[in-house]
């Protein structure tokens, strides 16, 4: 089995090069699947959730040209959704964002089928809002036995206005890349404003759309019949950003966090400068450094363009140091606290209470042998294994994988003592494999 193994307790020093946003990798790539010729997609994440789309996309005939590790060529011209084999519902079931190939097969063929995005890792993780949008639309939704089925009743979906009850990154994508191609006027108001909701907007106006107000909580689309092919280039990663900085936070140092939009990030920096660290701001990059002691503060997760949920993990595991009381409320997901129980075994002092965390910051943490319960948890855990004295080893690495490019080499270019190792397991001390839904 792989695991990291961490020497902790060196401050980090240099520059990271962040790569391209996962959240907007995964719902990118099955929106190509709306386009009749090629598109040539640049600045891809090369992680393991994109490798999962692109293997469910070619069992539906697309055709894949990787032209540089973060460029590649989607060619979606001939692909097809019926008889898909079993081997595909398989990676459909591992990746939350699978659901949004419905939005994107109901927009090119009219109907759509799927498996339902397997377990659940924080929580009910209802798709209510993209069932209420698809609906609205024009289509019979289906959800059963594992499976959503869909339909558009007319053969082609209508477009109309749509209320979301819930503030969603996953129903706003959905219904965004189903309307593309609607016929007439589609508008989606109380959308989700992330930069992963821009991105996708900017890459189907590319490819042809008429989308507007996305970064607004009001979105309009003017349906238009076909998508066609052309050059995208994703926007840099919010949250592996957000994770270098907090790691720099926590272990103290210099780095220069850089191919980064500042303004995404500012949510971040602003709670760390509370938090006594320095954020300087730069075109495309952000410089992180700490010297004196870390400050405790509060936190509370938002959608954007609050406190990102998907930093809850990572700020957790700096605040840990930080000498007093901080408090993190969850404001987004009804369990992501998890990986408290890994923290403790650090020596974390922190309290659970409903959504709230109670941490007492203590001197310093200590290596312990450390489980990655979710992507984030897996990350924070990484922070909390570099600030700590001692070593750490960190498992189930796959779920860090599945969302951070290169993670143990970036952090060796900034003098972390970091490495992958692979070291048999012990069947007795391990149930079975479970795949996460991010
Ligand atoms: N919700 C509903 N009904 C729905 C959909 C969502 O009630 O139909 C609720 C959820 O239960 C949750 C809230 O709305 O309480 C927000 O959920 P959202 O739909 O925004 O989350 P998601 O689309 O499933 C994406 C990211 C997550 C990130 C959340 C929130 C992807 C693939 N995943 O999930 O990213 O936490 O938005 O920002 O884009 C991660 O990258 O580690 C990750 C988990």
């Amino acid at each position: 089995m792989e695991k990291y193994v961490i020497h902790g307790g060196q401050p980090l020093h240099g520059r990271v090069e962040i790569s391209g946003a996962k959240n907007a990798a995964v719902a990118i790539i099955p929106a190509a699947l709306m386009v009749r010729g090629v598109c040539r997609l640049e600045n891809l994440p090369q992680i393991s959730d994109v490798d999962t789309q692109l293997r469910i996309l070619t069992y539906m005939g697309a055709k894949v040209k990787m032209i540089n590790p973060s460029t590649m060529e989607l060619d979606c011209t001939n692909v097809q959704i019926d008889n898909l084999p079993e081997e595909m519902w398989e990676l459909t079931r591992r990746i939350r964002a699978s659901y949004y190939l419905i939005g994107a097969m109901l927009g090119r063929f009219g109907e759509a089928y799927s498996t339902m995005p397997g377990g659940c890792n924080f929580g009910v993780r209802p798709i209510d809002q993209h069932v209420k949008g698809l609906t609205a639309l024009g289509a019979e939704v289906d959800v059963s036995g594992g499976f959503i089925n869909a339909r558009a009743k007319t053969g082609r979906l209508k477009g109309t206005t749509i209320y979301l009850d819930k503030v969603s990154v996953g129903a706003t994508v959905n219904i965004m890349i189903a309307a593309a191609t609607a016929e007439g006027r589609t508008v989606i108001e109380n959308v989700a404003r992330e930069p992963h909701i821009v991105d996708l907007a900017n890459f189907l106006n590319s490819m042809g759309a008429d989308v507007r107000g996305a970064g607004t909580d009001v979105i309009k689309i003017r349906g238009v019949k076909h998508l066609h092919g052309g050059t995208y280039a994703l926007i840099p990663d919010q949250i592996e950003a957000g994770t270098y900085m907090a790691a720099v936070a926590a272990c103290g140092g210099s780095v220069q966090v850089a191919n980064v939009i500042p303004k995404h990030l500012e949510c971040i920096s602003s709670k760390l400068r509370e938090m006594n660290v320095q954020v300087e701001e730069g075109d495309d990059f952000v410089l992180v450094s700490r010297e004196g002691m870390l400050r405790h503060t509060n936190v509370k997760t938002m959608p954007y363009p609050g406190f990102p949920t998907d930093m809850q993990p990572q700020i957790c595991a700096v605040l840990c140091c930080a000498p007093g009381v901080s408090v993190v409320t969850e404001g987004v997901w009804d369990s992501r606290y998890k990986y408290v129980a890994e923290l403790k075994k650090m020596g974390a002092q922190i309290q659970v209470e409903d959504q709230a965390a109670f941490i007492q910051g203590v001197g310093h943490l200590t290596g312990a042998t450390v489980k990655a319960c979710d992507l984030r948890a897996g990350a924070a855990v990484v922070v909390a294994g570099l600030a700590a004295h001692g070593v750490t080893k960190v498992e189930d690495i796959f779920y860090i994988e599945r969302g951070y490019e290169n993670l143990v080499g970036k952090l060796q270019a900034l003098g972390a003592d970091i490495r992958c190792i692979d070291e048999p397991e012990t069947p007795s001390a391990r149930g079975p494999v479970r795949w996460a839904v991010i």
